[in-house]
């Protein structure tokens, strides 16, 4: 296992390029689907209970591949939940507090735990982290991991700093409210290039313990995922959520880039 802190100046360089999302209009969160108050709470007990569901995999033999998704959920998570559960593939969302505030009675953000999926926190509404007050950047994250625990019954191991920007006090807020932080290997790039070919390549170069970033926003990225799936199979890899990459959730506070 490698945890690294990276100096910032190397962070901010690699972005994480995703299209700004507004940071002025606040979303307020919808009610929890309508479900049955007394069903929902039993519901969420027994999801907690035992998060993240990770399967067992020696990472330190097998070839282990962990995809992440960010900046969702929206209307093209769906298709793209569709697609990995016909592979029965597991991954990882960092989702936006927004995102899920604005995802109808919860559904989606419901669906990726109940399909077996991790899910990890990418703040509210995707600002640059490092240039925040104490105040805001803790709201950032505890708005996000709240409102996920409420709808879903889990609370978040893992953080995902947009852009990938970190330093100390990011480090340290992401250490109190428990989770760790996690990079990427592999950049698709595939905010910039909306060619599901050109994705699916790129994803495909990912090496054993690789950390892919992909973004589930674009049809373009989700059209590449079974191509993508297709070659690391065909090279031997399994395809791990974060947590089963180490083998345990990681360490609240450190930074991940790599098995
Ligand atoms: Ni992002």
């Amino acid at each position: 296992m490698r945890a690294w802190a990276l100096p910032l100046a190397f962070l901010t360089l690699a972005g994480c390029g995703t299209q700004p999302v507004s940071h002025d209009s606040v979303v307020v969160a919808p009610p929890p689907a309508a479900v049955d108050p007394k069903i929902l709470a039993k519901r969420l007990i027994s999801q907690q209970a035992d998060w993240p569901r990770s399967r067992k995999f020696d990472c330190k033999r097998l070839k282990c591949v962990a995809l992440t998704f960010d900046d969702g959920p929206n209307e093209q998570t769906a298709r793209l939940l569709d697609i990995l559960s016909r592979r029965d593939v597991k991954a990882t969302f960092f989702v936006l507090g927004q995102m899920v505030a604005a995802d109808p009675g919860g559904r989606l953000t419901r669906r990726i735990v109940e399909d077996g999926h991790e899910l990890g926190n990418h703040s509210w509404s995707h600002p640059t982290l490092t240039g925040l007050s104490q105040e805001a950047l803790h709201r950032e994250l505890k708005g996000t991991g709240d409102l996920v625990e409420k709808i879903t019954g889990v609370r978040m191991r893992l953080m995902r700093p947009p852009y990938g920007a970190t330093n100390d006090a990011v480090a340290e807020a992401s250490r109190q409210q428990g989770m760790a932080q996690i990079l990427w290997t592999v950049d698709t790039l595939d905010w910039l290039n909306r060619s599901a070919g050109v994705v699916a390549q790129r994803g495909g170069e990912a090496k054993p313990g690789s950390i892919v970033l992909l973004h589930d926003i674009h049809a373009s990225s989700v059209d590449a995922v079974p191509a993508m799936l297709d070659t690391l199979a065909r090279k031997g890899y399994t395809f791990v959520t974060v947590s089963e990459l180490y083998g345990q959730p990681p360490t609240p506070g450190l930074t991940y880039i790599e098995r």
